[in-house]
């Protein structure tokens, strides 16, 4: 993806979280498992769960509307939900989104990239301000896993979490101001599909979680090493690596191999496990209420997952306040 010539600048951030934890000691009862082989393995002690009757567009326009109030905005032009787990197979979910959060005549589409669907949102959304096509557009990451999840499976089970978050794009003056994106790079591998999938006619998830490690670290690299070799950075230079909450040990290898010491790598797995597209904004959120990310601060984001997908952006961080519904 090349540089846009209208530039795109975050300008406002929004989650939402169910209200419910699932602890690892809940799961232990239920499963073969306890809190100290999770913990040690992910880095997770509990994950959010939505009661019954919360859909994944109930999450989404609730984080949409909560970016929107962060930017100060009432409206955007488009709204992209980035979801695996949609409530429905068709139609898509983003324009029930839009009219929930009282957007009448709004573009909105559904993106899946699995748990780089964040950041695909992000570079398409960055591509279309930056061809003039929309002035404003809503990314939301938003999943409810545990529509999808065997709660029989302990290799799954104590990863995934439900929630979503949320930015708005807008055109901005200055491309190499805060906020700015300044690239984004995504790429696939089709043939490692059958890694993290649900079977044709089947209604659980399957992951081979050891071979999806194993690929995860160097993938999620060299995609960072590309995004800031595209806008001159060295991965020294990174302030804040927020990549996405897979594992807390994928994390770590991943900063490792980057050079950057263990504080400028973002994470917020141990509270909410992995949650897939909405994981990067989540995380986000809470290194901004942490006071870990300054406004002009070098910000790369990276994400790895299903698919194979896999991306990055390379932004320079806003001066905002995350709201949380
Ligand atoms: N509790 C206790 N034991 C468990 C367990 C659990 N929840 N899950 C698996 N085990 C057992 C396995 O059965 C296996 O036992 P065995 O040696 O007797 O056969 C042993 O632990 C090791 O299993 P393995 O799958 O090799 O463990 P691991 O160290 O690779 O950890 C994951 C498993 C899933 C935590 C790890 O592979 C992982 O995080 N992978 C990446 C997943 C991911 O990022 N997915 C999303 C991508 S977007």
């Amino acid at each position: 993806m090349s540089n846009s010539r209208i530039p795109a600048v975050l300008t406002g951030l929004g989650t939402c979280l169910p209200p419910r934890t699932v602890t690892n000691d809940d799961l232990a009862q239920r499963l073969e498992t306890s809190h100290e082989w999770i913990h040690s393995r992910t880095g997770i002690a509990g994950r959010r769960v939505v009661d019954a009757g919360t859909g994944t567009a109930e999450l989404a326009a609730a984080a949409g509307s909560a970016a929107l109030e962060s930017a100060g905005r009432s409206s955007c032009d488009l709204v992209i939900v980035a979801t695996t787990t949609p409530d429905r197979a068709c139609p898509a979910t983003a324009p029930q989104v839009a009219s929930a959060m009282g957007l009448p005549g709004a573009a909105a589409f559904d993106l899946s990239a699995v748990c780089s669907g964040f950041v695909y949102g992000l570079s398409v959304a960055a591509a279309m301000i930056g061809a003039g096509t929309f002035g404003s557009v809503l990314v939301i990451g938003a999943e409810r896993y545990s529509a999808i999840v065997d709660p029989q499976d302990r290799g799954t089970a104590v990863i995934f979490g439900d929630g979503a978050g949320a930015v708005l794009l807008e055109r901005g003056q200055e491309s190499v101001g805060q906020g700015a994106v300044l690239h984004t790079e995504l790429g696939s591998d089709g043939t490692g599909n059958e890694l993290i999938t649900v079977p044709p006619g089947e209604r659980y998830l399957r992951m081979k979680g050891r071979e999806v490690y194993t690929r995860a670290v160097p993938t999620m690299v060299e995609s960072a090493r590309r995004v800031a070799a595209a806008v001159g950075w060295q991965p020294e230079d990174i302030d804040a690596f927020v990549g996405h909450q897979a594992n807390l040990r994928i994390l770590e290898s991943v900063a490792k191999r980057l050079g950057l010491p263990p504080e400028r790598m973002i994470t917020n797995i141990e509270e909410v496990g992995n949650t897939a597209a909405a994981s990067i904004p989540l995380a986000l959120a809470s290194a901004a209420d942490r006071g870990l990310l300054t406004p002009g601060d070098r910000v790369v984001l990276t994400a790895f997952g299903g698919g194979l997908t896999w991306g990055s952006a390379a932004l320079l961080w806003p001066d905002l306040r995350p709201v949380h519904r």
